[in-house]
């Protein structure tokens, strides 16, 4: 997958199939993987990187909770038709408003293996067999390269709200983002829900080249260091808990894209081979079921508020997450981009251990006990720890945004 392979294919298929139209192919500059963050997940972590195509093939496209016919969409739904859906919503351009949600085909309760992923092999820290990663590298010319690592998880287990989870939704996309100047990494982007943080790529730590990021057990929320973190939804703190669990190298289970806009929402996606998938780039849908209504059984309308409920609607994909930055932080309303160059403080711990792994089931999907508990059979027992560099406190209060600001309206309802 690297640029060399990418090149070489891309002149074979040229010479060999003059009379076919070769698609055109990306070269990925090397510094995109050798500065490439690492991913630490959770000690407790059971809904791991998830592989892409699997995805569609344990859904199916719904509109209003009705499965698309059969009969009128790709069959076998590949990702590289999946743009091919957005005209049943009449999508447009408008990703808030494209109705079609790729709907989970068991009861999510009943905890299909799926949802779980692929624990990372615990040598190579490759998701074995899931591709669960894109890397989209955007040039903005003058040496200034930005390279995004988009995280794949088919689950996200939502935050706990005063002993309710909250925000439980099929479907996650997390990211990261590095930002080159002539080849050096400048800064890095973490996404953390609706918004994250930026760092120096000095100031984080590192194994090698590489940045060493944790993605926080459940939410896959990222962060620089381990530990608690905490945000105040007013009078609500709601924690992420991150730890030096399984290490994925997302690298090694990746497709390869450059991106070049054509407007400051939209631009053209260019594959590094060219057998790897690109149309589902363009969809604009979701990545998991639609939030459920609160008749179903299953859902939970918190304090009957109408503001935060226990299952959320799936995510939208990577083309909607700022490809084309001015700065490292994407444009949320405005809000000032500031790059930390200290690392927080570590406070707090993961949550406790709950979860015995073991070295021997390392390609199992980890089984759950009980429904909501988090006690786990399967792991590694000999993750590699991060080398921490931890200097100086910073108060971080980065989320702005969240869907659960509604908490304070509904508690004050109470
Ligand atoms: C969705 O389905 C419900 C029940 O079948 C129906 O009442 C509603 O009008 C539909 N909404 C749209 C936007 O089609
Ligand atoms: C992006 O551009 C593609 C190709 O022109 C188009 O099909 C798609 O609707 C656009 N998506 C958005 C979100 O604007
Ligand atoms: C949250 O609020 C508590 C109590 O006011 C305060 O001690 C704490 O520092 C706040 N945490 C954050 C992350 O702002
Ligand atoms: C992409 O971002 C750059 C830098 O912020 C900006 O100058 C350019 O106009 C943007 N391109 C498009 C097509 O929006
Ligand atoms: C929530 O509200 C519905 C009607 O909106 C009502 O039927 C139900 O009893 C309420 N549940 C609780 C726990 O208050
Ligand atoms: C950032 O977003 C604000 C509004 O949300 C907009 O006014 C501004 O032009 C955007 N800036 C850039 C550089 O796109
Ligand atoms: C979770 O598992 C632990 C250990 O088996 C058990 O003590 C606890 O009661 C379980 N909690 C729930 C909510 O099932």
């Amino acid at each position: 997958m690297r640029a060399s392979v990418a090149l070489f294919l891309s002149l074979g298929l040229v010479t060999a199939g003059a009379h076919l139209q070769p698609r055109q192919t990306a070269t990925i500059p090397d510094f995109v993987t050798k500065y490439a963050p690492l991913v630490y997940l959770d000690q407790n972590e059971l809904y791991l990187p998830s592989d892409l195509q699997a995805q569609l093939e344990n859904t199916y496209p719904a509109l209003n909770f009705t499965q698309l016919p059969k009969a009128d969409i790709p069959s076998p739904l590949l990702l590289s038709d999946l743009e091919q859906l957005n005209i049943f919503g009449n999508c447009g351009e408008n990703f808030d408003a494209c109705p079609i949600y790729l709907t989970s085909k068991d009861d999510v309760t009943a905890n299909p293996p799926w949802l779980y992923g692929v624990l990372p092999d615990p040598v190579t820290g490759e998701s074995v067999g899931a591709t669960s990663c894109a890397i989209i590298v955007n040039d903005h010319g003058n040496g200034l390269v930005d390279a995004y690592y988009m995280y794949f998880y088919a689950f996200n287990l939502g935050e706990t709200v005063l002993g309710q989870v909250l925000g439980d939704h099929v479907g996650d996309w997390e990211h990261s983002m590095v930002r080159f100047q002539n080849g050096l990494p400048i800064s890095v982007w973490l996404s953390q829900h609706d918004y994250g943080q930026a760092f120096t790529y000095d100031s984080l730590s590192k194994k090698g080249s590489r940045p060493i990021i944790y993605s926080a057990i459940g939410s896959h929320a990222n962060y620089a260091v381990p530990g608690t973190h905490s945000r105040n939804v007013s009078i609500v703190t709601i924690n992420d808990y991150t730890s030096p669990g399984p290490v994925w190298d997302p690298t090694l289970s990746a497709y390869f894209y450059s991106y070049t806009p054509f407007s400051p929402t939209n631009g053209t996606f260019v594959a590094s081979l060219p057998s790897t998938p690109v149309g589902w780039l363009y969809f604009e849908g979701r990545w998991g079921d639609e939030q459920y209504p609160d008749s179903d059984p299953r859902q939970v309308n918190f304090l009957n508020a109408s503001i935060a409920w226990k299952y959320e609607s799936g995510p939208t994909g990577p083309l909607d997450k700022g490809l084309n930055r001015t700065d490292v932080c994407p444009n949320v309303s405005g809000t000032p981009c500031s790059t930390l160059s200290t690392l927080p403080a570590t406070s707090g711990s993961s949550i406790p251990v709950t979860v015995t792994r073991t070295t021997a089931t390392y390609s199992s999907v980890p089984t759950m006990t009980s429904k909501g508990n988090r006690t786990s059979s399967v792991g590694p027992t000999g993750s590699p720890s991060p080398t921490l560099s931890v200097s100086g406190a910073r108060a971080l209060n980065a989320n702005i945004g969240c869907t659960l600001w509604g908490v304070v309206v509904a508690l004050m309802l109470l």
